[in-house]
């Protein structure tokens, strides 16, 4: 299968194809994403509390991320794989930025990096684009400054919307090739796409972008309690594997299993 590129994306932008981003951390959950048709995987820092427990995505390291996004950069065949900047791999200066970006692209064998955050981070977005990494923005709603943005709360509202407009449009400028409208209202992840001639992916934004992204782990309903409300749960996996971990345990404790067609009789 051919590899989905940034020209791909653009051109379903262009003829209003909206497409479909999930996470993936691991070799099966990117194959069978790829085998999907998912056109774009995102080795999210997500990875935080969905891979390595946990409660927040902020303690997760760049170390513990590429070994993850190597694995799903082997597995995809065909989906363009997105390796996610984690909290303090480059905020700190552009160097930085740029040094954390090489090794996601050379020893994660990523197709492009993303980092979250608006107007400061424009000369680095533009500095890894013109090194030749693709870059994807993520504005509104940025896990990794929950804690200065006072908790998860809906972005871009009132008087913030033309900020959250501007903020993307000084990103598609600097080179973007596309941006995550995480918590944004609809009416306002609306104003950005239209806005925009790169492709907007909306978590928590309607259905009013150009893509969507949820969490693999989420949308699988591997996770248990509550998710967000911008979460839909497509499958039961928490629900199939405890059944399938209890009758495999019951079968052992009664010796059900091996039965004679699972062992070697001569
Ligand atoms: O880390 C992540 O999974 C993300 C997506 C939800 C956009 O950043
Ligand atoms: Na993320």
């Amino acid at each position: 299968p051919r590899r989905v590129r940034i020209p791909h994306l653009q051109a379903m932008k262009e003829q209003g194809r909206p497409w479909a981003m999930l996470t993936a951390y691991d070799m099966y959950a990117a194959e069978i994403f790829d085998e999907a048709g998912i056109p774009v995987l995102l080795v999210g820092d997500s990875a935080g509390n969905n891979v390595y427990g946990y409660d927040t995505t902020v303690p997760v390291t760049l170390d513990e991320l590429v070994p993850l996004v190597r694995a799903v950069s082997r597995a995809a065949r065909r989906a363009l794989v997105v390796a996610d900047m984690p909290f303090g791999s480059y905020g700190g200066s552009l160097q930085q930025g740029f040094d954390s970006a090489v090794r996601f692209m050379k020893e994660g064998l990523a197709h492009a990096v993303k980092l979250e955050g608006g107007e400061p981070m424009v000369p680095l977005v533009r500095l890894l684009t013109d090194a030749g990494i693709p870059v994807m923005a993520h504005i509104g709603f940025t896990p990794q400054s929950e804690h200065q943005l006072g908790g998860y709360r809906v972005q871009g509202r009132g008087d913030a919307a033309d900020r959250l407009v501007e903020e993307a449009r000084a990103l598609e400028a600097a080179g973007a090739f596309s941006v995550v409208l995480e918590m944004v209202p609809a009416p306002v992840a609306a104003r950005v796409t239209q806005a925009l001639t790169i492709p907007t992916i909306g978590i928590g934004a309607g259905n009013v972008t150009d893509a969507q992204v949820l969490v693999w782990s989420d949308f699988a309903g591997l996770r248990a309690g509550r998710t967000p409300r911008f979460v839909k749960k497509y499958a039961d996996l928490r629900g199939t594997l405890l059944d399938a971990a209890r009758t495999y345990a019951a079968e052992v404790e009664t010796r059900a299993f091996p039965d004679p067609e699972h062992s070697f009789e001569s």
